[in-house]
This record gives C-alpha cells, structure tokens and sequence, in this order.
C-alpha cells in the first residue's frame, strides 16, 4: 500500500466543528456564525467568550449571571501564589502559565469529572484566573506587590488593573479588548488541535489546556507575537526595515509575524487589529511604531508576497499597552483558554481518539 504523506497534517480535514469557521477564500472568520470583526466592534471579550462556550451570545440576565461568577473567581489561589513566587524570574513566562494551569488542576477536587457542566465551570475558572495569574508575574518580575481584582470593572479593565496597578483610558482598554476577541478561537490551529488530541484519549481538561499551552509558546505559533517585537526591537527605527530585511531574508531566516498555514492572502483578523493599534499609536503619540510597522509590512509584501499575521499588530500593541515582551504569548493564552476549551467540550461530545498512522522508513527488518 502506498500511503500519501501529508506532512503536518497540510490540508487534512480531521473533524467537523460548529465553533468557528475560517474561510481564506473570502477572507473571513466567523465565531458560531458571527463574523468576528463584528463582534469586536459590538460586543466585550466577555459575551463573546459565552458565544463560544454556548453557541449563542448572552441575553442581559445570561451575561449579569457571568459577570458575577467570573468576577467572584478573579482572585489568584493562594497555592497558585505560593508556587509561583518559588518559580525563578528568568522562567519563561509561559512555562509559569504552564505551571500555574497545572497547579490549578492539582488541586481541583473535581478534575477528573469530564461532563459537560463540570467541563463549564473548570473553564471558566481558568477564564477567570489567568489574568491574575499574568498580571502577578510580570509584577513580580518587576519587584511590584500584586494588585488584587476589581468587582467593578470588567474584564479587559480588569487585567490592566491589575497589571499596571492602573485603569488606562478607554481607548487603551478596548484596544486590548478586541486583542482577547481576536486571539480567542481559530478553529483546528496546532494548540487547539493538540488540546482535542489529549481530550481524545479521555484526559481531563487541565491536561488539555497545559499541552495547548506548551504548543503555543512555539514562535511558529503564538510565540510570534513575542518575536515579532525581538525584530522591531533590533530594527530600530523605519529607515532600517528593508536592509534589515533584505540580510533576513538572505539568511533564509523565517520572519516573525507573517505568513499563515490557512490564510496565504492575509490574515482575516488584521485589519482589525491594525485599527485597534492605530489608536494606540495615537494614544501614545507613537507614529515611528506605526511607521517602522507599515514599512516593514511593505517590504515583505515588494520581496516575498507575504501578508502579517495576527502576531505582527497585536505585538506592537502590548508594547504600547506597558507589557513585558515576554509577556505577550501569555496573554494569546488568557485569550485562546476560550476556543481550546470550547473544543475540549465539543470533542468529548462525539470523541474519537485522535491516533494517525505513520510510514515506517527505518531498516528492513533484521534479528539481534
Ligand atoms: N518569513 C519568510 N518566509 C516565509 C514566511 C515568513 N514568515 N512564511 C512563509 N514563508 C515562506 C517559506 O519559507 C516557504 O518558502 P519556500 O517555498 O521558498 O520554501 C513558503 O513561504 C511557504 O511557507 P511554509 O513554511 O511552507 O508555510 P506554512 O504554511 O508551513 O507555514 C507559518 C506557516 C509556520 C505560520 C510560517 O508562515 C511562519 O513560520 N511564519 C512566521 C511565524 C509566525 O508568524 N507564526 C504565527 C502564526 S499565526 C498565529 O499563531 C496567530
């Protein structure tokens, strides 16, 4: 039999999926039908987030019952605290994500219950605590005390509160908003995929969500938004992109930020969240930021045809917004715990453990 190889699963269909639908041929995306550059115009990270986990966007009473249970779990574990206070601050802020997720899982009572309700609440408990969670470590990393949560704010105003120990204006806010719309669901992507693999075998969902974050942090995948600031960071300043890129290129290196398995024409998100970075740029009065962007954009597009992906404006906005570098990847956690957990959910609906064949191309066999 000759198998036909399909290396990293390029063009593979695997399953269905009622959660997202990315269309390249059109350039769109829709979160259960609703394209997602509406619901960054219209709605808060947290109604889309009830989108995705239900299947509809939530009535006003749906949305109070939410708010309420999110907010009364914003509060980082004190086990959770303890664990990450014994990390090193040289870990990857990832790898303490990681850890966190993990830790959290350890000491949920009820993490091996695997039905939908019990799936619900450990989501978003996870929803609920990761902000905490990033916010505290990159404060202590800076030597800052951790600030505690506000009941009263939502929750984009809520992470930067407790991150910068401030509310930023609203502009700042809502550009960080439409980041966490954005970032949250993109249907069978390698952390997404690697989450339904683990749910596959009847795992539970902290396992689950503690790989995808491991497939995350590679920089072909969401590790690109930190690398897309390590290029702006050793271009400098506009004038400098295209030598830059020309000795990148030269060096056959992969550029950080462009480029997508699914889109080859641009990436649907991008305008959006080039719009949100624009007012940041204004906010801070930053236009060489935007200018080294839309240089770098051009060139890449004069040299290679290739578009930005979702990392290239979401990583100067970070930048902005007062976060770390190495931060940046933890935040595409904060948001996409929504879309992996929705599809841990929607696999164990009709599960089937997920387990492909290979072609053996090692020695014929032979005896000791
Ligand atoms: N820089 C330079 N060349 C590139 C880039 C890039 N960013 N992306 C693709 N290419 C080139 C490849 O070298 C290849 O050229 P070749 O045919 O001459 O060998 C061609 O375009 C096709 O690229 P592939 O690597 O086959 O495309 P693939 O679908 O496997 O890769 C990927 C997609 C991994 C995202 C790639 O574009 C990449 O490495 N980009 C940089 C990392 C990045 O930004 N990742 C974020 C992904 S989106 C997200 O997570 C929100």
């Amino acid at each position: 039999m000759t198998e036909e190889i399909r290396k990293g699963l390029a063009g593979v269909v695997v399953d269905t999926t009622a959660i997202s639908k990315v269309n390249p041929d059109t350039n769109s995306l829709l979160y259960r039908g609703y394209p997602v550059q509406e619901l960054a115009e219209k709605c808060t990270f947290e109604e889309v987030a009830y989108l995705l986990w239900h299947g509809e966007l939530p009535t006003p009473v749906q949305l109070e019952e939410f708010q309420q249970l999110e907010r009364s779990l914003r509060r980082l574990d004190a086990r959770t605290k303890r664990i990450i206070d014994e990390l090193p601050t040289t870990a990857h802020p990832m790898d303490v994500v990681r850890t966190a997720v993990s830790v959290i899982g350890a000491v949920d009572p009820d993490a091996a219950a695997s039905d939908p309700a019990s799936n619900l609440t450990k989501a978003v408990r996870l929803f609920a605590q990761l902000p905490a969670i990033i916010a505290y470590d990159q404060r202590r990393r800076r030597e800052q005390e951790l600030v505690e949560p506000r009941d009263d704010l939502g929750y984009s105003a809520n992470f930067l509160h407790m991150t910068f120990g401030e509310v930023p204006d609203l502009v700042v806010v809502n550009a960080f908003d439409v980041s966490m719309i954005l970032y949250a669901e993109h249907s069978f992507n390698a952390s997404t995929f690697t989450a339904r693999v683990v749910t596959s075998t009847l795992s539970d969902l902290y396992s689950a969500v503690t790989a995808a974050i491991g497939a995350l942090k590679g920089p072909l995948h969401g590790g690109a938004n930190e690398a897309v600031m390590h290029v702006f960071d050793e271009i400098g300043t506009a004038d400098k992109a295209e030598a830059w890129l020309d000795a990148a290129l030269a060096e056959k290196r992969k550029i950080m930020g462009f480029g997508h398995r699914v889109y080859k024409n641009g990436d649907s998100r991008v305008p959006t969240m080039k719009a949100a970075l624009d007012t940041l740029v204004a906010e801070y009065n930053r236009p060489d930021m935007a200018e080294l962007y839309e240089t770098l954009e051009a060139a890449m597009d004069a040299r290679k045809g290739i578009k930005p992906n979702l990392d290239y404006p979401s990583g100067p906005a970070y930048n902005l917004i007062g976060f770390d570098t190495l931060t940046f990847t933890p935040l595409f956690v904060a948001s996409r715990i929504v879309g992996w957990t929705a599809h841990i959910m929607e696999q164990l609906e009709s599960n089937a453990l997920i387990r492909p064949l290979s072609a053996y191309n090692g020695p014929d066999e032979r005896h000791v």
